[in-house]
Order: structure tokens, then sequence, then C-alpha cells
């Protein structure tokens, strides 16, 4: 077994590694002193050279070289990492998966006051204020670092020793691994692999709860519910379970009535949690309910499709549709927690992943530029599902970044009311205006949503190229990335006024203006003064009769 170090330069990970190798007769390495003799500089040139990024890539290459984990029980080798490595969400799949990861926690004066005796340079601290450098790392690495078993309060180094060796000999959860751990406006978000029972059965004791009611529906119990129901109950938890339909048919007034009445017939009291587990539609449906039983319970999201992980299980949007349209009747209802299992990707049906990365192109065009390369080399065998996909962490890769680019956003403008800022939560809307219209012209039966928001994206992008807003080269990205994981490559058998008679609705429900979010080079911008010649110009070019290219 391995057992690696992760905290903030200064937090002792090299002392502590050191003696805790010599104990257990194990092998020790400096991940940092690896880069630096693999390079034939010193960290301080590779900064100087290449900056961070050159630094970075050779961090990666390190983190690859230590191979897999080894299973055996005796402590084999104790890795010390640089305090960025974990930035990285597929060095911390390497690096925490199978092993025992430990983070030791320090104040940021402990650690400065250290840093000062130290005669390592560390470049991204040394700075002029050397205290708000270390609260900033802090701040911005808390989510990685937490993932890990925490150590805190603990500043002799022998005693530091003695508690990761307590750690050593508990170990007993290595099959699971998680891999995020942050807080947000909208709850605690954990992301990992094979995490969800032991995830489940911890936000469940942190809101008292009595019992697991786990609300979900056919397709998601048979994939992973009822065995997520039987971990909970081999865990000691009562578990009750609600079905609502399978898919969109969840998402009805009269399904939550009954589901309601469910709950009634179960004594469901006020501060009683509910576990939604399913995909969006699940989600949206359960989320409601959360939010109108009893004025409103806690919910736990276990989101058990890549849409629901990445986009809907994040920002608190809850609703159901009525005929007259989708989604008209909801509330904000923040999750407590949302628990992102990425083994639960597995059973999913490979177009269910391929209309998700709709949503991710759409995440990276707002301005992720390591999301946007990462879909352009991994984004079909993710979308295939391929072994290698979920082994080398591309899977868990994209849910990490789709998934916390939501959380900034949301955190900046909870409850949408920054409504014309292009910083704010409309940016989510990016591809939805035209995506909506053309899920509604085909009745919301012939498209997924993602697939849906594919032909939105490319429309957003062919009009903010007509409006000189969006640069050429930008759109041919976006537009060849989508060609490339088969997303809106064909044109659609909608008529042109079925088109612009859904978004005239969707203009009515906005308060009389559609407000179009159009990419540029450097971030989206909002437009409400769009021609509805424009409008129906590009719409057409995604329906057949015009050429869809790319
Ligand atoms: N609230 C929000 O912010 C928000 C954002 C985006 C989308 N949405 C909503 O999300 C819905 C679409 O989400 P969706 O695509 O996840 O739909 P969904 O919930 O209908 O799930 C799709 C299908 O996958 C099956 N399934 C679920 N988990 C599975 C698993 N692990 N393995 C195999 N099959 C599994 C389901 O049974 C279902 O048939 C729409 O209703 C949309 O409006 C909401």
């Amino acid at each position: 077994m391995d057992v690696i170090l992760v905290g903030l330069p200064g937090s002792g990970k090299s002392a502590v590694g050191r003696r805790l190798a010599h104990r257990h007769g194990a092998t020790f390495v400096d991940l940092d002193d690896s880069i630096e003799k693999a390079a034939g500089r010193s960290i301080p040139d590779i900064f100087a050279e290449g900056g961070e990024t050159a630094f970075r890539a050779l961090e990666r290459t390190a983190v690859e070289h230590l191979g897999p984990a080894d299973p055996d029980v005796e402590v084999r080798r104790v890795v010390a990492t640089g305090g960025g490595a974990v930035i990285d969400p597929r060095n911390r799949w390497h690096l925490y998966r199978g092993r025992l990861a430990v983070w030791l926690d320090a104040r940021p004066e402990v650690l400065a006051q250290r840093l000062r005796r130290s005669p390592n340079v560390r470049p991204l601290i040394a700075t002029r204020d050397p205290m708000g450098a270390i609260r900033s790392l802090a701040r911005d690495r808390e989510r990685f670092y937490s993932a890990a078993h925490r150590l805190n309060g603990v500043a002799e180094l022998g005693a530091l020793v003695e508690r990761v060796d307590e750690l050593v000999a508990r170990r007993d959860t290595l099959g699971a691994t998680t891999l995020l751990r942050g807080t947000s406006l909208g709850g605690e978000l954990l992301i990992g692999d094979g995490i969800a029972a032991a995830a489940v059965g911890d936000a469940l004791r942190a809101l008292h709860a009595r019992r697991a009611i786990l609300v979900s529906e056919p397709g998601a119990w048979e994939a992973v519910g009822a065995d997520l129901a039987t971990a909970l109950a081999d865990d000691g938890w009562s578990v009750e379970r609600i079905l609502l339909p399978q898919g969109e048919g969840s998402k009805r007034l009269t399904v939550i009535e009954e589901a309601a009445r469910a709950l009634a017939g179960l004594r469901a009291e006020r501060g009683e949690p509910i576990v939604a587990v399913g995909g969006g539609a699940l989600g949206d449906a359960a989320g409601f309910l959360a939010a109108s039983w009893l004025r409103g319970v806690p919910l736990i999201q276990v989101p058990t499709t890549m849409v629901a992980q990445i986009d809907s299980s994040i920002g608190g949007k809850t609703g159901v549709d009525l005929p007259e349209g989708k989604n008209l009747v909801g509330a904000f209802h923040p999750p407590a927690s949302v628990v992102i299992d990425i083994a639960y990707l597995g059973s999913l049906p490979e177009r269910q992943r391929r209309a998700a990365l709709g949503e991710a192109v759409k995440m990276a065009a707002l301005g992720d530029e390591r999301l946007f390369s990462l879909l352009e080399t991994d984004g079909e065998a993710i979308a295939r599902g391929d072994e290698a996909a979920f082994a080398t962490g591309a899977i868990a890769e994209v849910v990490e970044r789709a998934a916390w680019a939501k959380v900034d956003v949301v955190d900046a403008d909870e409850k949408e009311q920054a409504a014309d800022a292009a910083d704010g939560r409309i940016r989510l809307n990016l591809g939805h205006s035209l995506g909506h219209a053309v899920e509604a012209a085909g009745g919301f039966g012939d498209l997924l949503h993602g697939e849906a928001v594919a032909y939105g994206l490319r429309g957003a992008v062919r009009l903010g190229v007509e409006l000189g807003v969006t640069p050429p080269e930008l759109a041919d990205r976006v537009e060849t990335l989508l060609t490339t994981l088969g997303l809106a490559t064909e044109p659609l058998p909608f008529p042109i006024g079925a088109v612009m008679g859904a978004l005239a609705t969707d203009k009515k429900h906005a308060a009389g203006s559609l407000r179009w979010v159009l990419p540029t080079g450097d971030g989206p911008v909002v437009r409400s003064d769009v021609p509805a010649e424009t409008v129906e110009r590009v719409a057409a070019t995604l329906l057949a009769g015009s050429e869809v290219t790319a």
C-alpha cells in the first residue's frame, strides 16, 4: 500500500513522509525531487523558464510514473506530493485511488512561520504577502485536500507521524475513493469513485436522519438504486423507497401528489431528508417534492446520469412540467449534499452519455480551455464509455470540471437575479434558447436534452458570428467539437414555424424579451436586441432543407 501525503507547502509532508517510511521500512518518494531529477533543473528554474504550466506538465508525468497502486496491506511507499499536485483532477485520480491519502492540515500562521525558516524556495509563496498567498492557496485547494483523510491541530512531528500511522492501521475503505469534497451555497458537493453508499450514510447522519427515504424511478433503481439501498441497509439504515415513473413522466404535478401521499403514508416528518436517486428528470421531481412536502425538507441528490452529475443536481432548481411547457412549476431548493459517484455512469446507455456532453461543450464554450481540449482529445471515448475513459480518469475529469464550473456560476448568482449580466447564472443558458425551441418543436420526444442543446450551441455560435460578437475561429472550434462528438450532425425534420413558435412562447414566459447568450473570445455576452429575421435565418440552418455545416 502507498500512503500519499497532501497539504500546503510547510505542512510537513516531507518530514512526516521520511519518518513514516523509515518506521515501515518503506520507500520515501518526494514528488518534487522526482520532478527536479527528471527535468535536470530546480523547481524555481522550471518556473522561471516555462512558468507554472511547464511545472504542472512535469508534475503530471511524475504522478503517472508512480504506476498502479499496490494493494498489499504493508506500507511500501510513502509519497510526499507538491502542494499543488492535487489541483489536477487526473493527478488526484492516480494518487487517491487504492491508496491512503492523508491531508496534513495546518493554520496559515503556522505554515508561514515554518516557511520563513525553510531553505527551499516556493515560487507561489515567494511574494510580498506570503500570508495572503497561503490563505488564497488554502481557499482554492481546500476541496481537493479535504477529499483525503484530514489531520489537523497537530504541530509536533512525532505526534503527526503517530496520527498518520493510526490511519494506516484503520485503512479499510481503499475500494472507495473520494476525489473532491467542496462546499458551496448549494450545499456540500462530493465526487468520487464507488462512494455513494458511504457518502449518503454520512450525509444522512449529518442531517440527524432516523432512516433513509429514497425517491427513485425504475431505470435508475435497477441500474444502481437497489444496490445503494442494500448497502445502506447493511450499514444499519432502515430504508424506505418511493418509485416515480421513469423519465420525463416523473415531472408531473399528479406524480408529486402521489409521492406526497406516499410520504404521508410513511409519516415522514419535518426535517426528515429525502434522497433523490436518479437522472435529471427524477432529480427535478424529487427535488420539487422535497421543496414542497411540509413546506420543505432537506434533500440529498444522488445523480445517476451524466446530465444530472454535471448539471441538473447542482444549483437547486427543481420543478415539474405542464402541458403548456417544461419546468413551469417549481422552486429553488438547494440540496444539503450532492453525491456524485462516477461508477454510476458505467451502466448508462451510450446515447445518454453522448447527449450529456452537449452540456459539457457548453461549459467549455463559456471559457474553460482545459475542458475544451479534454473534450477534443477524449470526448469521443467518453461518449462511447470506453474502458480506458474510466480507467484513465478522463470521465471523472470531465464530470468534475463541468460540475464545478456550474458550482462557480451558481455561487456567484444563486437565484438568477443578475438577469442580464454575462457573469450571472444566465450564462448557463448558452445554447438553450434555440435548444429549447427545437426540443419543443419535436414535442419533447425526439431529442434528448443535451442533443437539443448541441443544436442550440451551433445556433448560438452562428448567431454570434452573424452579429460579429463570436470570433469565427471559436465558432469553428465549437462546431468541429460537436461534429467529433456526433452531436447535432443531422438537420432536424421540423418546420421553421414550429421552432419560431416555441421561441415566441419562451419570449412570453421571459417577460417579453429573449436574452441570447453568445460566446466571445473572452466569456459570453447577453444580447436582447437580436432581430427576429436573423434568428429565423440561423434557425433554418439547423433544419432539413438547409445544410448543417461543420
Ligand atoms: N434542474 C436543472 O437545473 C436541470 C438542468 C438540466 C436538465 N434538467 C432536466 O433533466 C432532465 C434530463 O435529465 P436526464 O437525461 O438525466 O433524464 P432522466 O432522469 O430521464 O434519465 C434518463 C434515463 O436514464 C436512466 N438512468 C438513470 N440512471 C441510470 C444509470 N445509472 N444507468 C442506466 N440508466 C440510468 C433513467 O431511467 C432514464 O430512462 C430534463 O427533465 C431536464 O429538464 C434540469
